[in-house]
Parts: structure tokens; sequence; C-alpha cells
């Protein structure tokens, strides 16, 4: 997608030199415009714990160039206890985004049947070149199908502006390009079609009023940033015509684990007969979960909530203590909705309830 009007992915592995993988990092958006260049496992690591990357897809993709990092660091002779090291520690580092475990097993997987380690460090780049690659596509897919949402929409408003809600970012600083929840968003962009997104500021990280807002803005497409409390208030005006959230990980029955705040959006939507949809590839969904209280919850340290940073007049960007000190946080990044509040699923094969049936359906060798 554009930064000013240059074309960007989020991460690329560096042309001139194979051992080193580009990144933007997030942490300096929307003030700053840096990239972070990853030479080993323990950079790829540190770079999704502490969110230089995040959204699920991002997430996998970093992981898929992580375990490329760790094989090209490994000794002779000791690539195997490398992979397993490499991948144990990426596993660990964010606890929700089902995308990571699926990049490392599918590198795995990859391999498992050859015993060259030359051959194998080429067969995982090329992998982690394919994650990268089809995140994208699949995102692009995706955003066909959510057009013929916005499309009917539009079409029962006379033309009127779709104005379309969203929470977090899900867009394509959260993949690889393109975004899940903003896919179909710059497809009616292109497609002629006028749009105004809400956008939810999403405490603490404010991944929505930092990233969100500015991706939107690069690409031209007309948005307001709002209150995470705010959505409730528009929906009962007449203000929002549709929903598209993007998720972490969504078992195979349905339920969606989102950025904290999505339930209380999806309830509310269910109150004011709002479609709510959820967009993502299939490298999201957890074909083993039947339902998601069984989904782990990362809970980050208070001091996201306690403290805020921002851009000074004088230009710099500085942390400030937002609450009395020694106020006690409670951090929870996500959260779940149930499946029955959610109105149907955008994939990159098309749209679909979300049931367990449904998705099986559309997914039938799982
Ligand atoms: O904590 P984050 O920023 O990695 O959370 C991920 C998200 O941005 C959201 O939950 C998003 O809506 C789904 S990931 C595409």
């Amino acid at each position: 997608m554009n930064i000013n009007k240059t074309r960007y992915r989020t991460i690329w592995p560096a042309r001139e030199e194979k051992n080193c993988i580009r990144i933007i990092d997030q942490r300096h958006l929307p003030h700053n415009f840096v990239i972070e260049e990853l030479r080993t496992v323990d950079d790829a690591v540190a770079a999704i714990r502490d969110m230089h990357v995040r959204g699920a897809g991002l997430i996998g993709a970093t992981a898929g160039f992580g375990m490329h990092l760790a094989a090209a660091g490994a000794e002779p002779g000791r690539l195997d206890a490398a992979l397993k090291d490499g991948a144990e520690k990426l596993d660990r580092s964010r606890p929700t985004a089902r995308n990571l475990k699926w990049a490392v097993d599918r590198v795995l997987t990859a391999v498992q049947d050859t015993a060259d380690e030359e051959k194998q460090k080429r067969i995982i780049f090329e992998t982690a070149c394919e994650i990268a690659d089809e995140d994208a596509a699949f995102c692009k897919a995706l955003g066909r199908h959510g057009l013929d949402i916005i499309r009917e929409l539009s079409e029962k408003k006379g033309g009127k502006t779709v104005n379309i809600l969203t929470h977090c970012n899900a867009g394509w600083l959260a993949f690889v390009d393109y975004g899940s929840a903003t896919a179909p968003i710059y497809a009616a962009r292109d497609a002629g079609i006028d749009i105004h997104v809400w956008v939810d500021e999403t405490r603490p990280w404010n991944q929505g009023a930092k990233l969100t807002a500015w991706e939107l803005q690069q690409e031209e497409i007309p948005c307001t940033l709002i209150t995470d409390n705010a959505g409730g208030h528009l929906m009962q005006q007449g203000m929002v015509d549709m929903v598209i959230v993007g998720t972490d990980r969504t078992t195979h029955t349905g339920d969606v684990a989102n950025k904290i705040g999505t339930y209380l959006k999806a309830l509310a939507a269910r109150d004011n007969e709002i479609p709510f949809y959820v967009a993502l590839p299939s490298s999201t969904f957890d074909w083993e979960m039947d339902s998601g209280q069984e989904i782990p919850i990362e809970e980050r340290a208070g001091d996201e909530v306690t403290a805020i940073s921002g851009m000074t007049e004088g230009g710099t960007v500085e942390t400030v203590q937002l609450t009395a000190p020694g106020t006690k946080a409670l951090n929870y990044s996500f959260d779940i909705t149930p499946a029955r509040l959610v109105t149907g699923l955008i994939t990159e094969r098309g749209i679909t309830a979300a049931s367990r049936e449904a998705i099986h359906r559309l997914f039938p060798e799982k």
C-alpha cells in the first residue's frame, strides 16, 4: 500500500542481503516512519513480542522469516536444534494470534522430508516468502468478496455514503499488504463507491488512532476517529451501516478473538440490527478449538494503560503518565465475540456464516 505515494509492504527480505529482513517498525507511527532490520531469530521474537510488528497476518509472516533467520544462524550440523529452539521462542512471543503457530508449523512441515541442510535452508526461505506472498494475495481476494457486501449497501442507500465502523487495526499494517478489514474498503474505493470509515481509537495501545487512521489517510479514504465508547451511540443515531473487524484467531465453530472491545461493538451492532462482519484469511482459523473460550487471551503490562505517548509541540515523541502513581491496571488484549453475534466471515474463498457447518463447507479439506 502507499506511504507518501510510495508502495510498501510491511515486511520484506533485503534484496542485497538474504539474511536481513526489513520491517516497518510500527511503534513509531504515525509520527515517524522507521524501517528496522532483523538479522537473528531473537530480533524477530523481540519484534513480535514488543509489537514492532503486530496484527495476525504480519505476526505470521514475521514468524516465517524468523524461522529463516534461525536457520541462517545455525552452525553446520545444528540446523534441527536451531529450528526447534527458534520455533519454541517464536511460539511463545505472543499467545493469541493463530497465524504465528500456523506459520512456524508450515515451515517445519516444509522441511520434514529433507535431510540436506543447505537444501533445508533454501526451502525455509522460499516457504517464508510464500507465506508473505500468500497473505497479501488472500487479503486481496477477501477484499473482492467484501466489496459485494459494501456494493449492496451502497445500492440500498441509493449511492449515498456507506459508513463502516472498524476497531483496532486490521489494515495493511496488520498484514503483509491490503489488510483484512480494510481490503473490502480499499476495493470499494477502487470501485468508485462512496465510503466513510469510523475508526475506534482502540485503547490502550491506540492501534486505531495511530495506525488505522494514518493508513486510511495515506490511501485517501475519508475517515473519522472516534473514542472507543462512541460506537454504540453512532449506531443508535443511524450513522453506521456496517461493522468490519479483523481477528487474531477464529475457531472453526465461528467464535472470534479480536482486540479487546470488539465484543461490545458486536453487542451494540446486534441491538441496532447492523451487520457485523469479520474479515480473515484462512490462516487465522483454528481448526482444533471448538470454542472461543479455549483461546488464550494475552494479558499485557499495566503500564500500557497508565501511560500514554504522543508527539510534543517540539516534535519529539514522549510518554507521559496518565494516572496517579501506583494506579493498578488490568490489561487484557483481546476478547471473544461469540459466533451468534457475527453476521458473516469474509474469507479469501468467499463469505460464510460463522458456524461449524458453513465454515467446513467452504474449507472441506479441513
Ligand atoms: O495487539 P495487536 O495489535 O497485534 O492486535 C491485533 C489487531 O490489530 C487486532 O486485534 C486486529 O483487529 C486483528 S489482527 C488482523
